[in-house]
């Protein structure tokens, strides 16, 4: 399975803060926002992944991750010259695709919880159609919003409703099977001139072949929409991390308990950022596994 992270946009609701800089760079904490992003697609075990960006920002986010040679991945990079839709990734990612299956999370998306890893799990062993999730939110008309009966079928999936028929919005995280590409580009664009991702998803739903997941109470999916909304993750990942001492999204040591990375490259990793917690935090890792 690949992975997709689209990191695009102009960033306008964030200004002046994103003014000269890519929002998905920003920090929430210690560490640049596409981490979070990057580390769920490392925890879902996908090691080809592809950025996505503005024709100005590629080139930070390559200076940052490189080929993803350091973390046992391959990372490849295109540039979305004008920010079309989420469902543009499809298209401008074409050929990174293939005939495999996708996942795309937006770079600017925070998860975390306790069974998210099973939920990752299951939507990968689901080969054919594809797999969104639902989450409850106190103001759905922000996002796709997803209506379903009791035995969580899919009735309908909406758009930024004016009347949301559910309080679940569907996070941007989405796992697809290869015919995504070719639902991609016959999607027409929507009255905001995108190619919205609600419409590859209706289309699945109008085939019979979109299952939604429901995240329940457990599961943090954080907002980074708003400088209250960075502030909060923020708040939110250092008291998680401090209290627990465990690091959230940190995609060295994910790379290295998926096995992707040896203990020995782990520590190189490390050394490099020494003189941060983030940094001892790694080495501390190394350590703990040589006793
Ligand atoms: C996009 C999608 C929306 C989804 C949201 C999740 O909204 O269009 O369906 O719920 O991401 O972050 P946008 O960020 O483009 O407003």
């Amino acid at each position: 399975m690949k992975g997709i992270i689209l990191a695009g946009g102009k960033g306008t609701r964030l200004y002046p803060m994103t003014k000269v800089i890519s929002k998905q760079l920003l920090p929430i904490y210690d560490k640049p926002m596409i981490y979070y992003p990057l580390s769920v697609l490392l925890l879902a075990d996908i090691s080809e992944i592809l950025i996505i960006s503005t024709p100005q920002d590629i080139e930070s986010y390559e200076r940052l991750l490189g080929n993803g040679e350091s973390l046992g991945i391959r990372i490849e990079y295109k540039i979305q010259k004008e920010p079309r839709g989420l469902a543009d990734a499809f298209i401008i990612g074409e050929e990174f695709i293939g005939s495999d299956n996708v996942c795309l999370i937006l770079g600017d998306n925070i998860f975390y919880g306790q069974f998210f890893t099973s939920f990752l799990e299951s939507a990968r062993e689901n080969h054919e159609g594809a797999t969104i999730f639902g989450y409850p939110v106190k103001s759905p008309n922000e996002f796709g919003v997803v209506e379903f009966d009791q035995d969580n079928n899919v009735l309908s999936i909406e758009e930024k409703p004016e009347k949301p028929k559910s309080n679940y919005a569907v996070p941007g995280l989405y796992f697809y099977d290869k015919n995504v590409v070719e639902i991609a580009k016959s999607v027409k664009p929507s009255k905001r001139g995108e190619l919205e991702i609600t419409s590859i998803n209706t289309e699945y739903l109008k085939r019979g072949m979109l299952k939604v997941v429901l995240m329940g109470r457990g599961m943090a999916w954080l907002d980074t929409g708003s400088p209250e909304g960075l502030l909060n993750a923020a708040e939110y990942v250092e008291t998680i991390q401090a209290r627990q001492g465990f690091y959230i999204s940190c995609i060295e040591e994910i790379a290295w308990r998926k096995g992707f990375i040896t203990l020995e490259q782990l520590k190189e990793l490390g050394k490099e950022m020494d003189k941060t917690d983030y940094g001892k935090y790694i080495l501390s890792l190394v350590e703990e596994h040589r006793k």
